[in-house]
C-alpha cells in the first residue's frame, strides 16, 4: 500500500499538476506543488531559453514557500515537465534541498514526446539514500484514459514496495 505518501510536483502549464491531482485522488496522499519565486516566462521561446540555460549551468532556483514536513511520509512521488530531457530546475532545487533518504521516490513526468527520458536517472543522483522506481511518463494532458492508466500503474508499484 502507498501509505503515508506525498505528492511533490512543478508544473508550468498544468499538464503535470492534472497528473498530480489524480495521483492525489487515487492515492489519498498529500499534495505539494513546488514553485520557484520567480516564475517563468509565459512565452514558449522564453521559457524554452530560460529552461535550457538553467539546466545546462545546473541552476537551482529559489522556491517560494517553506519545504513540506517530510516526517511522517514514507512515499514522495515527484512530478516535472519534461524539460529538455530532463527535470525542471526548481524540482532539481525541491530534491537537493529536501532530506529523502530511507524514503521511496516515485517518479512521473509529463512530455511532448520524449517520454522520461533522463529524469529517473537524474533524480535518482539528486537523492543519495533514497530508493527511486522508474516512473510514469504519459504525452501532454494524458487524455482521457489517464485515470485508468493510473489506477494500473498504482496496483503495480504498490506491489513493487512490498516486494522492495
Ligand atoms: C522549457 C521546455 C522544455 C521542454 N522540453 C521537452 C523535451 O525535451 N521533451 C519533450 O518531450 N517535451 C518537452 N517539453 C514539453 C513539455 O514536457 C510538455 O508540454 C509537458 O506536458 C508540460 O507540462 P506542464 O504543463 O506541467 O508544464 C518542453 C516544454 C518546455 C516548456
Amino acid at each position: 500500500m502507498l501509505e503515508r505518501c506525498l505528492i511533490a510536483y512543478f508544473s508550468h502549464s498544468g499538464n503535470t499538476k492534472r497528473i498530480a491531482k489524480m495521483i492525489g485522488e487515487l492515492t489519498k496522499g498529500s499534495l505539494y506543488e513546488i514553485c520557484p519565486q520567480n516564475p517563468y516566462p509565459s512565452t514558449y521561446k522564453a521559457v524554452l531559453d530560460q529552461a535550457r540555460r538553467e539546466i545546462m549551468n545546473g541552476v537551482k532556483p529559489a522556491l517560494k514557500g517553506q519545504l513540506p514536513s517530510l516526517d511522517e511520509v514514507a512515499v514522495v512521488f515527484v512530478g516535472t515537465p519534461n524539460w529538455w530531457s530532463t527535470i525542471a530546475p526548481p524540482v532539481a532545487s525541491f530534491l537537493s534541498q529536501s532530506d529523502l533518504a530511507g524514503k521511496l521516490v516515485i517518479p512521473f513526468c509529463t512530455h511532448g514526446g520524449s517520454g522520461l527520458a533522463r529524469i529517473a536517472t537524474d533524480m535518482e543522483r539528486l537523492v543519495p539514500g533514497a530508493k527511486v522506481l522508474r516512473g510514469y511518463a504519459t504525452y501532454e494532458d494524458g487524455g482521457q484514459d489517464t485515470i485508468a492508466e493510473l489506477t494500473s500503474w498504482l496496483a503495480l508499484i504498490g506491489g513493487m514496495k512490498q516486494m522492495a
